[in-house]
């Protein structure tokens, strides 16, 4: 039916009524025009193709390339740019300029991406989903890559591949294998907190537009004389919330299963003439240094909140995702954000797991994009890199003339004598470099307010549901120690768990 065909259905019609009439002739790389584009050059109608025949030769190298490394996780997500708006002035807070003045807007780029599938996998699973912001300053790029959710699975990076390992497929089967996935669970029993969220009702967000975003970790905020705040960074949806039931999911994983990426394209497209673009409120929660070593829990710990009543959200921006992709390929797939992007006025955390993302983001960008990712258009700062590094793969700005070594005597780049003053002030560390294993660091008592205060009656009895329908596909071993961590969470969560387990048939 030509009256179902939205913004995404009609892509290439818009392209071509754009670009009738200055399309041009066709060109090889070299942008030298072809004479011919339907047949190989051959010797002969029937013969052998001659090696010279190098437009057939480059289009097969092309093509044979064609393919990066897809995100060894986050692999499958869409993206848009926008701009954030400064709402509230925090020049007191942090020397940043994001937050210099009421009504500053910084560019930004956003991709929203589900964790554990494949790229091609479908977009209505239950998943946690990435939720990263790049805002492109003129101080640099800053990255806040974050999840929709507030907390994590567990709080030492060594542990992270692990836990990855057993929600990506078996090695051997090629499938989703509900063993690693629930034995991993109910050995670290840290994760029940996400896990929670996981399986209650916003496991399965409808899209990517109507879910909130969370820095998740604890940064810091560098304000005046160095003056160290602790940070949350929140951003609340102003679609509303809306989730998928199961059900519904599952059916859209047959029907539609780039049901998110479409959605988010065509509510930008359809906001060119509505003037109703997808947008998220900016909310931080703060901490003092004194507050911290007070609080009755490790504000440090991702796999917890900082409860609301406590430290209350300050609504101190906007943004906006006014514009789709112009290319996927060479803005999405090729988007990096990387933790370790902290403009002046913000830094990180005692977090470990941070201090893992911190490394680990930069190294898989070198080997999915190569050396030079960070000069690709997409990822490119708005203020001039001046370094030291040259050369490498694919580079596009050399940094021309300007020395490559230093110290030198012709006026290569200085650090800026105020540089010191925008980074965290010295930490003490008065301690024995030891392996300190924080698995049983109070695991239970948030997901325990979560379960009795913040779920309704037909809430809990979803995330039962949810729970025992994935779980019931684990050996009867794993099932009795992840119940075990259920239990542990509240007695009643885990005999209900239990219960419905004895009674779900599930079709393996
Ligand atoms: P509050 O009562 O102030 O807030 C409860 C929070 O839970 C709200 O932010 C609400 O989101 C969110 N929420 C509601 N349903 C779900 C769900 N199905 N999955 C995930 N989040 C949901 O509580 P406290 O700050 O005192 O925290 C109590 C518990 O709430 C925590 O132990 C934690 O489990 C959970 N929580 C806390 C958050 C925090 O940062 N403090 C954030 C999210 C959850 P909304 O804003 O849309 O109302
Ligand atoms: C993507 C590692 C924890 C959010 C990635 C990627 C790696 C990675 C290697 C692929 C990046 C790319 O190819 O561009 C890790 C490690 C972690 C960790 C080692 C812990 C030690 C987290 C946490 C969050 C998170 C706690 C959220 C709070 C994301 C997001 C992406 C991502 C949103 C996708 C970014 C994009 O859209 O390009 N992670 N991760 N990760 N990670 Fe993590």
């Amino acid at each position: 039916n030509q009256n179902d065909r939205d913004a995404a259905a009609e892509q290439l019609s818009n392209w071509y009524k754009q670009n009738k009439g200055k399309i041009g002739y066709s060109t090889d790389n070299a942008a030298i025009q072809l004479v011919y584009k339907d047949a190989s050059l051959t010797a002969g109608k029937y013969g052998p193709i001659v090696l010279r025949d190098y437009q057939l030769i480059q289009q097969l190298q092309d093509f044979d390339r064609e393919r990066i490394p897809e995100r060894v996780v986050h692999a499958k997500g869409a993206a848009a740019f926008g701009y954030f708006e400064c709402t509230k002035e925090l020049s007191n807070l942090t020397v940043s300029k994001v937050f210099e003045k009421v009504g500053k807007r910084t560019p930004i780029a956003a991709r929203f991406s589900q964790v554990a599938g494949n790229l091609g996998s479908a977009d209505s699973v239950r998943d946690p989903r990435g939720f990263a912001l790049k805002f492109y300053t003129e101080e640099g790029n800053w990255d806040l890559v974050g999840n929709n959710t507030p907390i994590f699975f567990m709080r030492d990076p060594i542990l992270f591949p692990m836990f990855i390992h057993s929600q990506k497929k078996n090695p051997v089967t090629n499938l989703r294998d509900w063993d690693m996935f629930w034995d991993f669970f109910s050995k670290r029993p840290e994760s029940v907190h996400q896990f929670m969220f996981l399986f209650a009702d916003r496991g399965i967000p409808d899209g990517h537009r109507h879910q909130h975003g969370f820095g998740s970790h604890t940064f810091s905020m560098i304000g005046p004389n160095q003056k160290l705040t602790w940070v949350k960074f929140i951003y609340k949806t102003d679609q509303g919330i809306k989730n998928l039931d199961a059900k519904q999911a599952e059916l859209l994983a047959g029907q539609d299963p780039d049901y998110a990426v479409r959605d988010l394209y065509n509510a930008i497209e359809d906001g060119k003439s509505t003037g109703k673009y997808p947008s998220w409120t900016f909310y931080i929660q703060t901490m003092t240094p004194d507050q911290a070593k007070q609080v009755k829990f490790n504000p440090f710990d991702i796999t917890k909140v900082w409860p609301h009543a406590q430290f209350p959200l300050q609504q101190v921006g906007k943004f906006v995702l006014n514009k789709n992709p112009s290319n996927f390929f060479a803005e999405v797939e090729q988007l990096a954000f990387s933790p370790s992007n902290f403009t002046p006025g913000f830094g990180p955390s005692p977090d470990r797991l941070l201090q893992g993302r911190i490394f680990s983001y930069p190294d898989t960008h070198l080997h999915r994009l190569g050396t030079n990712y960070q000069q690709l258009p997409v990822n490119r700062p708005l203020p001039k890199v001046s370094n030291f590094q040259r050369d490498g793969e694919s580079v596009l700005y050399n940094q021309n003339g300007a020395p490559n070594y230093h110290p030198n005597s012709f006026g290569g780049p200085e650090v800026n004598p105020e540089a010191e003053s925008w980074v965290n002030p010295p930490e003490s560390v008065d301690s024995k470099v030891d392996y300190y294993d924080l698995r049983d660091d109070d695991n239970y008592t948030q997901p325990r307010v979560f379960w009795n205060k913040v779920l309704d009656e037909p809430a809990k009895q979803r995330l039962v549901d949810n729970v025992a329908g994935a779980l019931s596909k684990a050996n009867p071993d794993i099932q009795k120690a992840a119940l075990k961590v259920f239990k542990n969470v509240d007695g009643t969560l885990g005999q209900r768990i239990g219960q419905k387990l004895s009674s779900v048939h599930v079709n393996l």
